[in-house]
């Protein structure tokens, strides 16, 4: 009698899973490249919070910020084996999935955030998310970061024949590849984690980057000017397995997209405001400087990356290309 009234053996005596009456949280590990400071860092806290508010003791979310838990190498291999529930890599870095997120990459597509999200928001942007379902990829979310920045160890950075010949650290991304091969430049595909340590040691010259990455990551101490060329994008999609994602409970998979749409909110409203503040923090520390652009500096950095365009075009889709635009 007194087995029986046990939540657990009573469980046991009709043959219920164990699990049912344990009821042991489920943990959910989020992991990704940047540092908690960042508009990213503080999206995926956000829906760490929210997760286990709406549901209630039955998610646990750990987050792994840093490259702590998986970094640009493996992390998306790690959703597919289950090893991890949620990343959200820049969307530089989903090449070997699809080409079509290739777009996001094109310099000078975008001049500002707001046309980003208008694009993320259409119907093809949002297509965009399941584009790699085949894959057992699912996008869940764009989250925002903000525009790149070019800079180097050298005192002068103001068109593109300065960076003639020089090594560049890239993104995992051949459209990127490209855009540095336009201008006479080496660019040499990096993991985000080790970026510091090249540009410190004189691996590469230079790299690209946003304020906020440029910032949290300290690379503004290692270089010595950052152009404000604009002249590209970096933004995230957070991303799960496709099949652990569809196999959730109803109540689970429902309480984590509101958590993640309400996350999404906040982190790209925090966004802008990161890339605000963290420009004026590298200019007041003194240590690299900031040279600004004129209207004609700008005309020839996009002139110089305009080859990029049309040798990827074909494989982006040019229907996806002029959707961006018309957003844009
Ligand atoms: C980079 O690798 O430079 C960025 O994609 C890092 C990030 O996640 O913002």
């Amino acid at each position: 009698r007194q087995v029986l009234v046990s939540g657990v053996s009573l469980a046991a005596a009709i043959g219920l899973p164990r699990f049912a009456a344990a009821q042991s949280p489920q943990v959910i590990k989020f992991s990704h490249v940047v540092a908690e400071k960042t508009p990213k860092g503080q999206a995926a806290i956000k829906f760490k919070e929210l997760a286990e508010k709406k549901l209630g003791g039955k998610v646990q979310v750990q987050v792994f910020p840093s490259s702590q838990l998986f970094g640009d190498a493996k992390e998306l291999e790690a959703v597919l084996l289950g090893d991890v529930q949620f990343i959200a890599p820049s969307l530089s870095k989903f090449d070997r999935y699809t080409k079509k997120v290739q777009l996001f990459d094109l310099p000078f597509l975008f001049d500002d955030v707001k046309a980003v999200d208008s694009f993320q928001a259409s119907d093809k942007g949002k297509a965009l998310l399941e584009s790699m379902k085949a894959r057992n990829l699912l996008g869940l979310a764009y989250w925002h970061n903000g525009l790149k920045q070019l800079s180097t160890n050298r005192d002068k950075l103001l068109r593109p024949e300065d960076v003639k010949g020089l090594k560049f650290r890239i993104q995992q991304s051949d459209v990127l590849e490209a855009q540095f091969r336009a201008m006479g430049a080496n660019p040499q595909k990096m993991a985000f984690s080790e970026v510091y340590q090249a540009l410190q040691t004189g691996v590469v010259d230079g790299q690209e980057n946003t304020w906020s990455n440029i910032y949290s990551q300290k690379f503004f101490e290692v270089q010595k000017t950052i152009a404000e060329t604009n002249h590209g994008v970096i933004d995230y999609m957070v991303v799960t397995n496709a099949k652990w994602w569809d196999g959730l409970p109803a109540d689970i998979r429902k309480g984590l997209s509101e958590a993640m749409a309400e996350a999404t909110a906040h982190g790209n409203k925090l966004a802008g405001e990161f890339n605000e503040d963290d420009r004026k923090k590298i200019e007041s520390a003194g240590k690299a400087r900031i040279q600004k652009l004129s209207k004609d500096d700008v005309a020839a950095w996009r002139k110089a990356m305009e080859p990029v365009w049309k040798k990827f075009e074909g494989e982006i889709g040019k229907d996806l290309v002029d959707a961006a635009r018309k957003a844009a």
